[in-house]
Protein backbone atom coordinates (compact mmCIF):
# COMPACT_ATOMS: atom_id res chain seq x y z
CA UNK A 1 0.00 0.00 0.00
CA UNK A 2 1.66 3.33 -0.83
CA UNK A 3 -0.33 6.15 1.10
CA UNK A 4 -2.09 5.86 4.45
CA UNK A 5 -6.32 6.31 4.89
CA UNK A 6 -6.98 10.10 5.08
CA UNK A 7 -6.99 11.20 8.72
CA UNK A 8 -11.24 11.76 9.09
CA UNK A 9 -11.74 9.06 6.85
CA UNK A 10 -15.39 7.53 8.27
CA UNK A 11 -15.18 3.84 8.88
CA UNK A 12 -18.15 2.16 10.01
CA UNK A 13 -20.82 -0.50 9.17
CA UNK A 14 -24.73 -0.27 8.76
CA UNK A 15 -27.76 -1.84 9.04
CA UNK A 16 -31.71 -0.66 7.88
CA UNK A 17 -34.86 -0.07 10.07
CA UNK A 18 -36.78 -2.61 9.43
CA UNK A 19 -34.34 -5.32 9.47
CA UNK A 20 -32.93 -4.76 12.74
CA UNK A 21 -35.16 -2.51 14.97
CA UNK A 22 -38.18 -5.04 15.33
CA UNK A 23 -40.73 -3.29 17.38
CA UNK A 24 -43.01 -3.06 14.38
CA UNK A 25 -46.35 -2.29 16.08
CA UNK A 26 -45.03 -0.62 19.00
CA UNK A 27 -45.49 3.34 19.95
CA UNK A 28 -47.60 3.70 17.15
CA UNK A 29 -45.74 2.13 14.68
CA UNK A 30 -47.98 0.73 11.54
CA UNK A 31 -47.36 -1.87 9.34
CA UNK A 32 -44.75 -0.98 6.43
CA UNK A 33 -44.76 -3.13 3.25
CA UNK A 34 -41.84 -4.95 4.57
CA UNK A 35 -43.88 -5.80 7.47
CA UNK A 36 -46.34 -7.72 5.11
CA UNK A 37 -43.92 -9.09 2.83
CA UNK A 38 -41.86 -10.50 5.41
CA UNK A 39 -45.23 -12.63 7.02
CA UNK A 40 -45.59 -14.19 3.89
CA UNK A 41 -41.67 -14.72 3.96
CA UNK A 42 -42.14 -16.48 7.11
CA UNK A 43 -45.53 -18.61 5.90
CA UNK A 44 -43.68 -19.38 2.55
CA UNK A 45 -39.97 -20.34 3.47
CA UNK A 46 -39.75 -20.04 7.46
CA UNK A 47 -37.63 -16.83 7.24
CA UNK A 48 -38.07 -14.92 10.38
CA UNK A 49 -40.59 -11.78 10.39
CA UNK A 50 -39.97 -8.40 10.79
CA UNK A 51 -41.57 -8.13 13.98
CA UNK A 52 -39.25 -8.19 16.52
CA UNK A 53 -35.99 -8.73 13.76
CA UNK A 54 -32.68 -7.37 15.96
CA UNK A 55 -34.68 -6.01 18.32
CA UNK A 56 -32.42 -2.98 18.30
CA UNK A 57 -35.40 -0.51 18.97
CA UNK A 58 -34.83 -1.83 22.65
CA UNK A 59 -30.54 -2.34 22.35
CA UNK A 60 -30.11 0.80 21.00
CA UNK A 61 -28.12 2.16 23.25
CA UNK A 62 -25.93 -1.57 24.25
CA UNK A 63 -25.92 -1.75 20.08
CA UNK A 64 -23.84 2.01 20.02
CA UNK A 65 -22.18 1.12 22.79
CA UNK A 66 -20.58 -2.12 21.39
CA UNK A 67 -20.21 0.09 17.97
CA UNK A 68 -18.15 2.87 20.24
CA UNK A 69 -16.01 -0.27 21.52
CA UNK A 70 -15.10 -1.20 18.00
CA UNK A 71 -14.23 1.88 17.41
CA UNK A 72 -16.80 3.32 14.42
CA UNK A 73 -16.83 6.96 13.54
CA UNK A 74 -19.71 6.28 11.16
CA UNK A 75 -23.23 4.49 11.33
CA UNK A 76 -25.26 3.91 8.52
CA UNK A 77 -29.21 3.56 9.08
CA UNK A 78 -32.42 4.23 7.32
CA UNK A 79 -35.37 5.82 9.08
CA UNK A 80 -38.75 3.83 9.08
CA UNK A 81 -41.09 6.08 7.56
CA UNK A 82 -43.99 4.12 9.29
CA UNK A 83 -42.51 5.08 12.52
CA UNK A 84 -42.90 8.94 11.91
CA UNK A 85 -45.58 8.92 9.92
CA UNK A 86 -47.38 5.52 10.70
CA UNK A 87 -50.38 6.40 8.16
CA UNK A 88 -47.86 7.27 4.90
CA UNK A 89 -48.72 11.29 5.98
CA UNK A 90 -50.67 13.08 8.14
CA UNK A 91 -50.17 13.38 12.19
CA UNK A 92 -46.44 13.02 13.08
CA UNK A 93 -45.79 9.58 15.47
CA UNK A 94 -44.49 11.56 18.44
CA UNK A 95 -42.73 8.38 20.13
CA UNK A 96 -41.76 7.21 16.74
CA UNK A 97 -39.35 10.31 15.87
CA UNK A 98 -38.32 10.55 19.44
CA UNK A 99 -36.58 7.18 18.89
CA UNK A 100 -34.68 8.29 16.13
CA UNK A 101 -33.96 11.43 18.26
CA UNK A 102 -32.61 9.12 20.82
CA UNK A 103 -30.49 6.74 18.60
CA UNK A 104 -29.13 10.36 17.12
CA UNK A 105 -28.25 11.67 20.18
CA UNK A 106 -26.48 9.02 21.23
CA UNK A 107 -24.79 8.36 18.55
CA UNK A 108 -23.23 12.18 18.83
CA UNK A 109 -22.36 11.15 22.07
CA UNK A 110 -20.18 8.64 20.86
CA UNK A 111 -18.57 10.46 17.92
CA UNK A 112 -20.37 8.02 15.68
CA UNK A 113 -21.44 10.53 12.63
CA UNK A 114 -24.57 9.13 11.48
CA UNK A 115 -25.26 8.65 8.31
CA UNK A 116 -29.33 8.55 7.52
CA UNK A 117 -31.03 6.72 4.63
CA UNK A 118 -34.47 7.82 4.26
CA UNK A 119 -35.83 4.96 2.47
CA UNK A 120 -35.17 1.49 2.63
CA UNK A 121 -37.62 -0.60 0.85
CA UNK A 122 -40.52 0.03 3.47
CA UNK A 123 -43.19 2.02 2.52
CA UNK A 124 -45.70 2.21 4.81
CA UNK A 125 -48.45 -0.12 4.21
CA UNK A 126 -51.33 2.41 4.00
CA UNK A 127 -49.81 3.50 1.34
CA UNK A 128 -49.72 0.67 -0.45
CA UNK A 129 -53.52 0.05 0.36
CA UNK A 130 -54.38 3.87 -0.39
CA UNK A 131 -53.19 3.68 -4.16
CA UNK A 132 -50.76 0.54 -5.16
CA UNK A 133 -47.35 2.34 -3.30
CA UNK A 134 -44.70 3.16 -5.79
CA UNK A 135 -46.58 1.96 -8.66
CA UNK A 136 -48.58 5.56 -8.08
CA UNK A 137 -46.83 8.99 -8.76
CA UNK A 138 -49.31 10.15 -5.60
CA UNK A 139 -46.34 8.29 -3.51
CA UNK A 140 -43.66 10.94 -4.81
CA UNK A 141 -45.79 14.30 -3.32
CA UNK A 142 -46.14 12.14 0.15
CA UNK A 143 -42.02 11.02 -0.20
CA UNK A 144 -41.63 14.49 -0.03
CA UNK A 145 -44.27 15.69 2.74
CA UNK A 146 -42.11 12.65 4.71
CA UNK A 147 -38.78 13.83 3.74
CA UNK A 148 -38.80 17.64 4.40
CA UNK A 149 -39.92 16.45 7.98
CA UNK A 150 -37.12 14.11 8.59
CA UNK A 151 -34.32 16.21 7.33
CA UNK A 152 -35.71 19.37 8.91
CA UNK A 153 -36.01 17.72 12.23
CA UNK A 154 -32.01 16.53 11.87
CA UNK A 155 -30.78 19.54 9.68
CA UNK A 156 -28.72 20.61 12.49
CA UNK A 157 -27.45 17.03 13.73
CA UNK A 158 -26.72 14.85 10.21
CA UNK A 159 -24.81 15.96 7.44
CA UNK A 160 -24.84 12.77 5.36
CA UNK A 161 -28.07 11.84 3.92
CA UNK A 162 -28.68 8.81 1.38
CA UNK A 163 -32.30 8.88 -0.47
CA UNK A 164 -33.34 5.67 -1.67
CA UNK A 165 -31.70 2.47 -1.00
CA UNK A 166 -30.88 0.48 -4.20
CA UNK A 167 -32.94 1.09 -6.84
CA UNK A 168 -30.92 -1.09 -9.19
CA UNK A 169 -31.92 -3.84 -7.16
CA UNK A 170 -35.57 -3.24 -6.55
CA UNK A 171 -36.28 -3.11 -10.41
CA UNK A 172 -34.03 -6.79 -10.22
CA UNK A 173 -36.19 -8.10 -7.21
CA UNK A 174 -39.31 -6.25 -7.82
CA UNK A 175 -41.55 -8.30 -5.41
CA UNK A 176 -39.18 -8.54 -2.67
CA UNK A 177 -38.44 -4.93 -2.05
CA UNK A 178 -41.81 -3.95 -3.27
CA UNK A 179 -45.49 -5.23 -2.65
CA UNK A 180 -47.02 -6.03 -5.57
CA UNK A 181 -50.52 -6.27 -5.99
CA UNK A 182 -51.90 -9.31 -7.91
CA UNK A 183 -53.06 -7.39 -10.60
CA UNK A 184 -49.72 -6.40 -11.56
CA UNK A 185 -47.38 -9.41 -10.96
CA UNK A 186 -45.55 -10.48 -14.21
CA UNK A 187 -45.90 -6.89 -15.56
CA UNK A 188 -42.62 -5.34 -16.10
CA UNK A 189 -43.13 -2.02 -16.36
CA UNK A 190 -44.47 -1.16 -13.42
CA UNK A 191 -40.41 -1.85 -12.82
CA UNK A 192 -39.53 1.46 -14.32
CA UNK A 193 -42.16 3.09 -13.58
CA UNK A 194 -41.47 2.36 -9.85
CA UNK A 195 -38.27 3.37 -10.55
CA UNK A 196 -39.09 6.65 -12.27
CA UNK A 197 -41.18 7.57 -9.34
CA UNK A 198 -38.15 6.83 -7.54
CA UNK A 199 -36.38 8.99 -9.31
CA UNK A 200 -38.13 11.54 -8.52
CA UNK A 201 -38.58 11.10 -4.84
CA UNK A 202 -34.27 11.13 -4.87
CA UNK A 203 -34.03 14.55 -6.64
CA UNK A 204 -36.97 16.18 -4.22
CA UNK A 205 -35.31 14.38 -1.57
CA UNK A 206 -31.26 16.13 -2.72
CA UNK A 207 -33.51 19.78 -3.20
CA UNK A 208 -34.50 19.33 0.31
CA UNK A 209 -30.91 18.63 1.56
CA UNK A 210 -29.72 21.28 0.01
CA UNK A 211 -32.23 23.79 0.61
CA UNK A 212 -32.32 22.59 4.44
CA UNK A 213 -29.14 21.90 5.82
CA UNK A 214 -26.40 23.94 6.21
CA UNK A 215 -23.62 22.30 4.83
CA UNK A 216 -25.52 19.12 4.08
CA UNK A 217 -24.50 16.29 1.47
CA UNK A 218 -26.65 13.83 0.07
CA UNK A 219 -27.18 10.95 -3.13
CA UNK A 220 -28.37 7.76 -3.37
CA UNK A 221 -27.16 4.18 -2.38
CA UNK A 222 -26.82 2.38 -5.40
CA UNK A 223 -26.94 -1.52 -5.29
CA UNK A 224 -23.91 -1.84 -7.90
CA UNK A 225 -22.25 -5.09 -9.71
CA UNK A 226 -19.97 -4.49 -12.50
CA UNK A 227 -20.45 -6.60 -15.67
CA UNK A 228 -17.92 -9.10 -17.19
CA UNK A 229 -18.06 -10.40 -20.49
CA UNK A 230 -18.16 -14.17 -20.15
CA UNK A 231 -15.69 -14.35 -23.21
CA UNK A 232 -13.37 -12.25 -24.84
CA UNK A 233 -15.86 -12.45 -27.92
CA UNK A 234 -16.70 -9.40 -29.45
CA UNK A 235 -20.22 -10.75 -28.83
CA UNK A 236 -20.25 -11.34 -24.83
CA UNK A 237 -18.38 -7.59 -24.99
CA UNK A 238 -21.17 -6.14 -26.49
CA UNK A 239 -23.61 -8.13 -24.09
CA UNK A 240 -22.09 -7.00 -20.89
CA UNK A 241 -22.22 -3.87 -22.55
CA UNK A 242 -25.96 -3.57 -22.90
CA UNK A 243 -25.92 -4.84 -19.43
CA UNK A 244 -23.98 -2.14 -17.98
CA UNK A 245 -26.26 0.24 -19.66
CA UNK A 246 -29.52 -0.78 -18.39
CA UNK A 247 -27.83 -2.38 -14.95
CA UNK A 248 -25.65 0.35 -14.09
CA UNK A 249 -25.51 3.44 -16.34
CA UNK A 250 -29.29 4.02 -15.93
CA UNK A 251 -28.71 4.85 -12.56
CA UNK A 252 -25.85 6.24 -12.66
CA UNK A 253 -26.20 8.91 -15.37
CA UNK A 254 -29.77 9.67 -13.60
CA UNK A 255 -27.73 10.64 -10.20
CA UNK A 256 -24.93 12.43 -12.05
CA UNK A 257 -26.08 13.78 -15.09
CA UNK A 258 -30.18 14.08 -14.95
CA UNK A 259 -30.93 11.26 -17.98
CA UNK A 260 -31.78 8.24 -18.84
CA UNK A 261 -28.99 6.86 -20.52
CA UNK A 262 -30.18 6.19 -24.10
CA UNK A 263 -29.49 2.85 -25.11
CA UNK A 264 -31.41 1.52 -22.42
CA UNK A 265 -34.12 3.66 -22.75
CA UNK A 266 -34.64 2.67 -26.53
CA UNK A 267 -34.02 -1.27 -25.06
CA UNK A 268 -37.01 -0.48 -23.38
CA UNK A 269 -39.15 1.62 -25.42
CA UNK A 270 -38.95 -1.05 -28.21
CA UNK A 271 -40.35 -3.62 -25.81
CA UNK A 272 -43.17 -1.51 -24.31
CA UNK A 273 -40.89 -1.39 -20.50
CA UNK A 274 -40.45 2.31 -20.36
CA UNK A 275 -41.92 4.20 -17.73
CA UNK A 276 -44.19 6.99 -18.49
CA UNK A 277 -42.31 10.38 -17.94
CA UNK A 278 -44.67 13.49 -17.65
CA UNK A 279 -43.59 17.14 -18.41
CA UNK A 280 -41.43 18.72 -15.85
CA UNK A 281 -39.77 14.75 -14.73
CA UNK A 282 -36.59 15.79 -16.15
CA UNK A 283 -36.15 18.83 -15.39
CA UNK A 284 -36.72 17.98 -12.00
CA UNK A 285 -34.27 15.28 -12.32
CA UNK A 286 -31.99 17.37 -13.44
CA UNK A 287 -31.93 19.84 -10.52
CA UNK A 288 -32.11 17.19 -8.26
CA UNK A 289 -28.18 17.09 -7.82
CA UNK A 290 -26.06 14.31 -6.08
CA UNK A 291 -22.64 15.35 -3.79
CA UNK A 292 -21.33 11.98 -3.69
CA UNK A 293 -22.80 8.39 -4.33
CA UNK A 294 -22.88 5.80 -1.89
CA UNK A 295 -22.41 2.12 -3.16
CA UNK A 296 -23.25 -1.51 -1.49
CA UNK A 297 -21.02 -3.61 -3.27
CA UNK A 298 -21.33 -7.46 -2.64
CA UNK A 299 -20.56 -9.32 -5.74
CA UNK A 300 -19.62 -9.10 -9.74
CA UNK A 301 -21.79 -10.13 -12.59
CA UNK A 302 -20.83 -11.98 -15.77
CA UNK A 303 -23.14 -11.45 -19.13
CA UNK A 304 -22.78 -13.01 -22.45
CA UNK A 305 -24.61 -12.68 -25.60
CA UNK A 306 -28.17 -14.51 -26.45
CA UNK A 307 -29.39 -14.23 -29.55
CA UNK A 308 -33.28 -13.22 -30.63
CA UNK A 309 -33.67 -16.60 -31.71
CA UNK A 310 -32.39 -18.25 -28.25
CA UNK A 311 -35.77 -19.30 -27.84
CA UNK A 312 -36.01 -17.53 -24.27
CA UNK A 313 -37.98 -14.92 -23.08
CA UNK A 314 -37.62 -11.33 -20.77
CA UNK A 315 -36.94 -12.42 -17.11
CA UNK A 316 -35.58 -11.07 -14.00
CA UNK A 317 -33.12 -11.72 -11.18
CA UNK A 318 -32.97 -15.45 -9.34
CA UNK A 319 -32.80 -16.22 -5.75
CA UNK A 320 -31.08 -18.85 -3.83
CA UNK A 321 -33.81 -19.68 -1.21
CA UNK A 322 -31.73 -22.62 0.29
CA UNK A 323 -27.98 -20.96 1.27
CA UNK A 324 -26.68 -24.18 -1.01
CA UNK A 325 -24.48 -23.73 -4.02
CA UNK A 326 -25.60 -23.90 -7.00
CA UNK A 327 -29.31 -23.79 -6.20
CA UNK A 328 -29.76 -19.95 -7.53
CA UNK A 329 -32.85 -20.23 -9.16
CA UNK A 330 -32.11 -18.10 -12.46
CA UNK A 331 -30.18 -15.25 -14.71
CA UNK A 332 -31.88 -12.40 -15.78
CA UNK A 333 -32.46 -12.45 -19.42
CA UNK A 334 -32.72 -10.12 -22.28
CA UNK A 335 -32.98 -11.86 -25.47
CA UNK A 336 -31.22 -10.08 -28.21
CA UNK A 337 -29.11 -8.06 -25.68
CA UNK A 338 -28.04 -9.61 -22.66
CA UNK A 339 -28.11 -12.92 -20.56
CA UNK A 340 -26.73 -12.94 -17.16
CA UNK A 341 -24.71 -15.88 -15.94
CA UNK A 342 -22.33 -17.76 -13.46
CA UNK A 343 -18.72 -16.36 -13.74
CA UNK A 344 -15.94 -19.68 -13.90
CA UNK A 345 -13.89 -17.51 -12.93
CA UNK A 346 -14.72 -16.78 -9.14
CA UNK A 347 -15.54 -18.37 -5.87
CA UNK A 348 -18.98 -17.64 -4.37
CA UNK A 349 -20.56 -17.46 -0.44
CA UNK A 350 -23.28 -20.72 -0.19
CA UNK A 351 -26.08 -18.27 -1.92
CA UNK A 352 -24.16 -18.29 -5.57
CA UNK A 353 -23.11 -14.36 -4.47
CA UNK A 354 -19.64 -14.33 -5.93
CA UNK A 355 -16.85 -13.13 -4.31
CA UNK A 356 -14.39 -10.55 -6.07
CA UNK A 357 -12.86 -7.59 -4.63
CA UNK A 358 -11.00 -6.61 -7.37
CA UNK A 359 -14.31 -6.27 -8.64
CA UNK A 360 -14.81 -3.23 -5.90
CA UNK A 361 -11.56 -1.42 -7.21
CA UNK A 362 -12.77 -1.77 -10.95
CA UNK A 363 -16.02 -0.10 -9.98
CA UNK A 364 -14.59 2.71 -8.11
CA UNK A 365 -12.01 3.14 -10.80
CA UNK A 366 -14.55 3.34 -13.53
CA UNK A 367 -17.32 5.14 -11.39
CA UNK A 368 -14.89 8.16 -10.03
CA UNK A 369 -12.90 8.45 -13.40
CA UNK A 370 -16.39 9.09 -15.55
CA UNK A 371 -18.61 11.20 -12.88
CA UNK A 372 -15.91 12.56 -10.92
CA UNK A 373 -17.60 12.70 -7.84
CA UNK A 374 -16.99 11.17 -3.97
CA UNK A 375 -18.41 7.92 -3.35
CA UNK A 376 -18.35 5.71 -0.44
CA UNK A 377 -19.69 2.36 1.26
CA UNK A 378 -22.52 1.90 2.42
CA UNK A 379 -22.63 -2.24 2.29
CA UNK A 380 -20.39 -4.63 1.60
CA UNK A 381 -20.13 -8.01 3.18
CA UNK A 382 -20.53 -11.64 3.08
CA UNK A 383 -23.75 -13.76 4.57
CA UNK A 384 -22.96 -16.83 6.05
CA UNK A 385 -24.38 -19.21 8.55
CA UNK A 386 -22.16 -18.58 11.13
CA UNK A 387 -21.72 -21.13 14.16
CA UNK A 388 -21.84 -20.00 17.81
CA UNK A 389 -19.82 -22.35 19.73
CA UNK A 390 -20.49 -23.72 23.75
CA UNK A 391 -18.26 -21.28 25.08
CA UNK A 392 -19.38 -18.41 22.84
CA UNK A 393 -17.74 -17.60 20.65
CA UNK A 394 -18.32 -17.26 16.81
CA UNK A 395 -15.26 -17.51 15.11
CA UNK A 396 -15.94 -16.18 11.28
CA UNK A 397 -12.65 -16.00 9.56
CA UNK A 398 -14.08 -16.17 6.41
CA UNK A 399 -16.09 -12.75 6.45
CA UNK A 400 -12.65 -11.46 7.84
CA UNK A 401 -10.62 -12.62 4.77
CA UNK A 402 -13.87 -11.44 2.88
CA UNK A 403 -13.82 -7.74 4.32
CA UNK A 404 -10.05 -7.42 4.30
CA UNK A 405 -9.57 -8.01 0.59
CA UNK A 406 -12.04 -5.88 -0.44
CA UNK A 407 -10.33 -2.98 2.22
CA UNK A 408 -7.07 -3.80 0.66
CA UNK A 409 -9.13 -3.58 -3.05
CA UNK A 410 -10.68 0.29 -2.24
CA UNK A 411 -7.16 1.10 -0.91
CA UNK A 412 -5.85 0.33 -4.13
CA UNK A 413 -8.42 2.60 -5.78
CA UNK A 414 -7.77 5.31 -3.55
CA UNK A 415 -3.86 5.20 -4.45
CA UNK A 416 -5.21 5.41 -8.08
CA UNK A 417 -6.99 8.89 -7.22
CA UNK A 418 -10.51 7.93 -6.28
CA UNK A 419 -11.71 9.92 -3.82
CA UNK A 420 -13.60 7.82 -0.99
CA UNK A 421 -14.88 9.20 2.18
CA UNK A 422 -16.60 6.10 4.62
CA UNK A 423 -16.41 2.01 4.08
CA UNK A 424 -19.51 0.89 6.11
CA UNK A 425 -19.63 -2.34 5.67
CA UNK A 426 -23.43 -4.69 6.12
CA UNK A 427 -24.05 -5.26 8.53
CA UNK A 428 -23.29 -3.82 12.13
CA UNK A 429 -25.54 -6.66 13.54
CA UNK A 430 -26.90 -9.47 12.85
CA UNK A 431 -30.05 -8.93 10.87
CA UNK A 432 -33.08 -10.77 8.97
CA UNK A 433 -31.75 -10.36 5.56
CA UNK A 434 -34.08 -9.24 2.25
CA UNK A 435 -33.73 -12.96 1.12
CA UNK A 436 -33.23 -16.07 3.36
CA UNK A 437 -34.06 -14.92 7.03
CA UNK A 438 -31.33 -15.05 9.90
CA UNK A 439 -29.70 -17.76 9.52
CA UNK A 440 -27.48 -16.22 6.49
CA UNK A 441 -25.58 -13.18 8.75
CA UNK A 442 -23.58 -10.49 8.37
CA UNK A 443 -22.83 -8.41 11.21
CA UNK A 444 -19.36 -8.16 13.72
CA UNK A 445 -22.12 -8.69 16.31
CA UNK A 446 -24.06 -12.07 16.89
CA UNK A 447 -27.33 -11.77 17.73
CA UNK A 448 -28.62 -14.93 19.48
CA UNK A 449 -32.05 -15.82 17.70
CA UNK A 450 -33.24 -18.32 15.28
CA UNK A 451 -35.83 -17.95 12.59
CA UNK A 452 -38.30 -19.98 14.33
CA UNK A 453 -37.14 -18.48 17.74
CA UNK A 454 -36.03 -14.32 18.59
CA UNK A 455 -35.16 -15.69 22.06
CA UNK A 456 -33.53 -12.74 23.85
CA UNK A 457 -31.53 -11.33 21.13
CA UNK A 458 -28.64 -11.77 23.52
CA UNK A 459 -25.21 -9.57 21.88
CA UNK A 460 -22.52 -11.15 20.97
CA UNK A 461 -18.97 -10.70 19.69
CA UNK A 462 -18.02 -12.26 16.93
CA UNK A 463 -13.96 -12.88 15.94
CA UNK A 464 -14.51 -10.08 13.08
CA UNK A 465 -15.53 -7.88 15.91
CA UNK A 466 -12.26 -7.77 17.17
CA UNK A 467 -10.29 -7.99 13.97
CA UNK A 468 -12.51 -5.50 13.11
CA UNK A 469 -11.34 -3.03 16.14
CA UNK A 470 -8.11 -3.03 15.46
CA UNK A 471 -8.88 -2.17 11.76
CA UNK A 472 -9.94 1.02 13.02
CA UNK A 473 -7.61 1.93 15.91
CA UNK A 474 -5.04 1.59 13.05
CA UNK A 475 -7.30 3.57 10.60
CA UNK A 476 -6.99 0.92 7.94
CA UNK A 477 -3.25 -0.10 8.32
CA UNK A 478 -3.42 -3.34 10.41
CA UNK A 479 -5.14 -5.46 8.19
CA UNK A 480 -3.97 -8.76 9.20
C1 LIG B 1 -28.65 -5.08 -0.06
C2 LIG B 1 -29.69 -4.43 0.78
O1 LIG B 1 -29.23 -5.40 -1.27
O2 LIG B 1 -28.14 -6.29 0.30
C3 LIG B 1 -29.78 -4.96 2.20
O3 LIG B 1 -29.59 -3.04 0.79
C4 LIG B 1 -29.59 -6.46 2.19
O4 LIG B 1 -31.00 -4.57 2.73
C5 LIG B 1 -28.21 -6.77 1.63
O5 LIG B 1 -29.77 -7.06 3.44
C6 LIG B 1 -27.87 -8.24 1.58
O6 LIG B 1 -28.86 -8.95 0.89
P1 LIG B 1 -29.62 -10.16 1.56
O7 LIG B 1 -30.68 -10.54 0.59
O8 LIG B 1 -28.61 -11.21 1.77
O9 LIG B 1 -30.19 -9.64 2.83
Amino acid sequence: MKKEFPKGFLWGASTSAYQVEGAAYEDGKKASQQDVINHENYEKHGFANADIASDHYHHFKEDVALMKEMGFSAYRFSIAWSRVFPDGVGDVNEKGIQFYRDLIDELIRNDIEPIVTLYHYDLPWTLVEKYDGWIDRQVVADFEYYARYVINEFKDKVKYWTTINEQSIIVQYIEQKCFIPEKYRGNNQIRYQINHHMNLAHAIACKLVHELVPGGMVGAALGYAPVYPLSSSPQDMMAAQNAHDLRNAFYLDIYFKGFYTKSAMIYLEEHGLAPVIEPGDMELIEEGESDFLALNYYYSDCAKACPLDAGKEISYGGVNLSGKKGEMSGFETHPGFYEMCKNPNLDTTDWDWSIDPTGLEYLFRDIYMRYNKPLMITENGMGAFDTLTEDGKIHDDYRIQYLREHIKAMKRAMDYGVEILAYCPWSALDLISTSNGVKKRYGFIYVDRTDDDPKECKRLKKDSFYWYQKVLKSNGDELD
